[in-house]
């Protein structure tokens, strides 16, 4: 038997035709991430990572229109949420448990057939959104809105958070991050996603297991914490000491660094852009000027890049959103990965179940519980 790394680094688990990150350039399909972050909606991405081609105008309008048919979450899912400890709960433990329960309302959930999978794909890619964005106005005292049909994929989610019309640079933000938070290989929650689908478990119990991945800080989670810190470090002038004390401390700082990037994450640039764009409008550039002085600090004494958390997190401060949904956004977009993955798994399907090199103890004697000092 060949020995672990830790981590499973460098460790190639299994194949896939979905995305691929090779000399630091991801692409979803052979389409570049830059290209698809320049041009592409969300939905057209979602076609391209489910069908791996891009979708011609009728096919686009016709996954727009059932993502926008399929919004609407049961009212007991609301009602649900609304049970909830809403001081204290995550909204990522509360999505977590929102999707699992979605699945109890699907008469299909164990269905296994290729068509009812692709049919549940489309029903918990359109009612994700609907959930991030019902608890967040539930728990601000609010009603939550009803999604609208003749509303784009990242219009609706911010129409449903905020109960208006959004603008074009709040949509044109929150497409691009959901395009470029999509898919990503084997990272953590979609290999999650797999190991789980992998036994023939069900499709809702593959995207619950995933957004319990998503969840840690070492994940979908830090870009919450560089929310967290950027705010702790309040100022401008602050950023380098405060960043120099936590590198004296050997603590991590958030959004740096990737398993799998050395040179860079392309999808960092993109979200930089936007943050630059995005603080200027809103008059809190420094959320952006902190943010860069905090990069270059980082890559030149650690030598790690930003990842895509670092710049996602100022992006959507400045349109508003709550910081603790930030995790819940990266789901949304997520969702769409992890759906891929299930569909490929089930249809090449073999049990994942790795080996563990043993460290402990060798065989001993069983010693009676009388007999035990
Ligand atoms: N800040 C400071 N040091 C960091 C760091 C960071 N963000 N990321 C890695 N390092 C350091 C580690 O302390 C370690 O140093 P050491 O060898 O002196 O102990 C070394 O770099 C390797 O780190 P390690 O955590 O083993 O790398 P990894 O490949 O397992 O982890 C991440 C990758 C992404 C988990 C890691 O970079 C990290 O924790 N980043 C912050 C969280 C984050 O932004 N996550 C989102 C990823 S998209």
């Amino acid at each position: 038997m060949t020995t672990s790394t830790k981590g499973l680094e460098g460790i190639v688990a299994t194949q896939s035709t979905i995305s691929s990150i090779i000399d630091d350039q991801l692409s979803y399909v052979g389409y570049k991430i830059d290209d698809l972050a320049e041009n592409s909606s969300f939905e057209e991405v979602i076609y391209l990572l489910w069908n791996l081609k891009l979708p011609t105008a009728a096919d686009l309008e016709e996954m727009k229109n059932a993502l926008a048919d399929n919004m609407e979450i049961p009212d007991a899912i609301i009602d649900h949420l609304r049970s909830y400890d809403l001081s204290t709960v995550h909204p990522m433990a509360a999505l977590r448990t929102a999707v699992s329960l979605l699945g109890l309302y699907d008469t299909d959930a164990d269905v296994m057939e290729p068509e009812a999978n692709k049919q549940k794909a489309i029903r918990i890619q359109a009612k994700i959104a609907t959930i991030v964005a019902a608890f967040s106005r539930i728990r601000n005292g609010q009603d939550p809105v009803k999604p609208k049909k003749d509303l784009g994929y990242a219009e609706n989610f911010l129409y449903m958070l905020n109960g208006k019309k959004a603008e074009a640079i709040e949509i044109e933000a929150i497409n691009k991050a959901l395009v470029l938070h999509a898919d990503h290989e084997l990272n953590a929650s979609t290999f999650t996603a797999r190991v789980c689908v992998a036994t023939l478990s069900d499709i809702y119990s593959g995207i619950t297991a995933a957004i319990g991945a998503l969840k840690g800080p070492l994940h979908g989670g830090a870009n919450e914490n560089v929310m967290k810190m950027l705010t702790e470090i309040g100022d401008e002038e602050n950023a380098i000491p405060y960043i120099e004390e936590k590198l004296n401390n050997k603590e991590k700082i958030m959004g740096m660094g990737h398993r799998v990037y050395k040179n860079g994450d392309p999808r960092a640039k993109h979200l930089k852009k936007m943050s630059k764009e995005l603080t200027k409008l809103t008059g809190q550039e420094k959320w952006y000027n902190m943010s860069v002085k905090i990069e270059e600090y980082v890559k030149e004494n650690k030598g790690l890049p930003a990842n895509v958390d670092f710049y996602s997190a100022s992006v959507y401060h400045s349109l508003g959103i709550d910081h603790d949904l930030f995790t819940p956004i990266f789901a949304v977009s997520r969702t769409s990965g992890w759906l891929a993955h299930i569909l490929e798994q089930y249809d090449n399907n073999r049990l994942i179940r790795p080996r563990a090199e043993y460290t402990g103890p060798e065989l001993q004697d069983y010693v009676q519980l009388t007999q035990r000092g």
